[in-house]
C-alpha cells in the first residue's frame, strides 16, 4: 500500500479522469491518474507517491490558464480546496483566508457583499483564487499583487509546508517568483488585505468611459463591479460557450527607442508608459492589425470581439492552437520587429 493510500484522509484518486470540463478552452484531455485535493494535509503523502513512483506531475485549478494535450500523463493535481474565513479585520484592513480551490468571481462577489471592496475591479476574471498569485491577474488597472499579505503553499523540493510574505511573491506584470519556479510551490492558501481606505479606481480607458466625468455620484465599489462585468461580457467570451483561455498573449514591453521608431510608421499605435525606458504595447491592437480579428483556422480562430483571445469553436486541439498561435507571432514579428509572448501555461 502506498503512503497516499495510508493518509488519514487520502486524496481521490481517479484513472482516466477527461477534463474537458475541466479546461476553459474545452479541450479533450485525459489525465492518467487525477488526484482530487480537498485539503492541504494530502498533499505530502501524494507527493511522497509521486516521488516514489517518479511520476510526471502538474496542479490544475479552474484550467482556465492552460493549454492542455490530448494525454496528461503522470499524475495531475486538482486543487479544491474551498473555504474562506476572515481573519481579523480592525479600521486599518480586513485579512481574509481563501482556498486556492475557490473560483475567483465567486470570491470577488463574497468580498463586496460583505462589505469588503477593493477586487471590484477584477471581477469575472476566470479561474481560481490558487491561480490567481502565479501569473498576477490584473484587469482594468489593478493587479492581485497588490492586495495580497501572504501565501501558503507546499514547497515540493523541500516537502515542507511554507508561507510566503507578499515580498517574496516578487510580483509583476502577468509575474511572481512561483511561476518563475515552476514545480516547486503547490499554492493552498491565499491571504488578502483589504485596506478599510476605499477609492474608486476608474482611470483605464475602457472603465473610465462607463463613468462620465459630469455624472451626480461618484462610483461606488457595487457600480464598478457592474460596469466591469458589463464591459468583460462585451469584449471576452464566455467559455462556457465559447472556449477560451482569456489573453492569449501578454503585452509585450519594448524599448523607447523601438517605440518611437514604430510610432513614426504607427501613429495610432496602442501604447501605455511602463517601467522607465519601456513602453508596454497592446498586444491585441498589434494581432488586429495584422488582420486575425474574427479569423478562423480549422476548429480554432481569433475572437471577433478581441484579437487578443483565440478560441476553439469545438472539436480543436492544443496543436491547432499552438498553429495559429505560430501564425499570429510570426505575422507580428515581421509587420511590427515585435516578439509575442504566449500567456497560458502549455502542460
Ligand atoms: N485593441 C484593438 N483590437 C483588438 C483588441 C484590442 O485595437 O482586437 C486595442 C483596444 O482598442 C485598446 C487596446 O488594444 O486600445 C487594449 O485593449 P484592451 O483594453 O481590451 O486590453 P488588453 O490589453 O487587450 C489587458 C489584459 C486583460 C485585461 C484587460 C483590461 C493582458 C495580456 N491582458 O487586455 O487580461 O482584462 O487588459 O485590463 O494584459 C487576461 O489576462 O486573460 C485578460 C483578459
Amino acid at each position: 500500500m502506498t503512503r497516499a493510500q495510508n493518509a488519514s484522509n487520502p486524496a481521490k484518486l481517479t484513472p482516466h479522469l477527461g477534463l474537458k470540463h475541466r479546461n476553459t478552452f474545452g479541450l479533450d484531455a485525459v489525465a492518467e491518474l487525477a488526484y482530487e485535493i480537498h485539503s492541504p494535509e494530502q498533499i505530502p503523502a501524494v507527493m511522497s507517491e509521486i516521488a516514489e513512483q517518479k511520476l510526471a506531475w502538474r496542479v490544475l485549478g479552474g484550467g482556465s490558464n492552460v493549454i492542455l494535450p490530448s494525454a496528461l500523463p503522470g499524475a495531475t493535481l486538482l486543487i479544491d480546496i474551498l473555504g474562506q474565513e476572515i481573519l481579523s479585520s480592525d479600521e486599518e484592513a480586513a485579512y481574509l483566508s481563501v482556498g486556492a480551490g475557490v473560483p475567483w468571481h465567486e470570491l470577488v462577489a463574497w468580498t463586496l457583499e460583505n462589505n469588503m471592496p477593493g477586487l471590484e475591479n477584477l471581477a469575472l476574471i476566470p479561474g481560481t483564487v490558487g491561480a490567481a498569485p502565479i501569473q498576477n491577474i490584473g484587469a482594468y488597472g489593478v493587479e492581485i499583487g497588490e492586495y495580497i499579505d501572504r501565501i501558503e503553499a507546499f514547497d515540493v523540493k523541500d516537502h515542507a509546508f511554507v508561507t510566503l510574505p507578499k515580498e517574496a511573491c516578487r510580483f509583476a506584470y502577468r509575474d511572481s517568483y512561483f511561476k518563475q519556479n515552476p514545480g516547486r510551490f503547490i499554492v493552498t492558501k491565499v491571504v488578502f488585505k483589504l485596506p478599510k481606505a476605499w477609492q474608486a479606481r476608474i482611470d483605464y480607458a475602457d472603465l473610465a468611459k462607463q463613468f462620465p466625468a459630469n455624472a451626480n455620484a461618484s462610483p461606488g465599489p457595487e457600480d464598478i463591479f457592474l460596469a466591469v462585468c458589463k464591459i468583460r461580457t462585451h469584449k471576452l467570451p464566455d467559455p462556457k460557450v465559447i472556449g477560451n483561455a482569456g489573453s492569449f498573449f501578454q503585452n509585450p514591453v519594448i524599448p523607447n527607442e523601438q517605440y518611437e521608431t514604430l510610432l513614426k510608421s504607427y501613429a495610432d499605435l496602442v501604447s501605455y508608459p511602463d517601467l522607465p525606458g519601456k513602453r508596454k504595447l497592446a498586444a491585441g491592437w498589434l494581432i488586429d492589425q495584422c488582420g486575425f480579428k474574427g479569423q478562423r483556422m480549422g476548429a480554432v480562430g481569433v475572437y471577433e470581439n478581441q484579437a487578443l483571445v483565440l478560441v476553439n469553436h469545438g472539436g480543436g486541439t492544443a496543436e491547432d492552437i499552438l498553429g495559429l498561435a505560430k501564425c499570429i507571432r510570426d505575422k507580428v514579428h515581421d509587420k511590427f520587429g515585435v516578439t509575442l509572448q504566449i500567456e497560458p501555461n502549455f502542460f
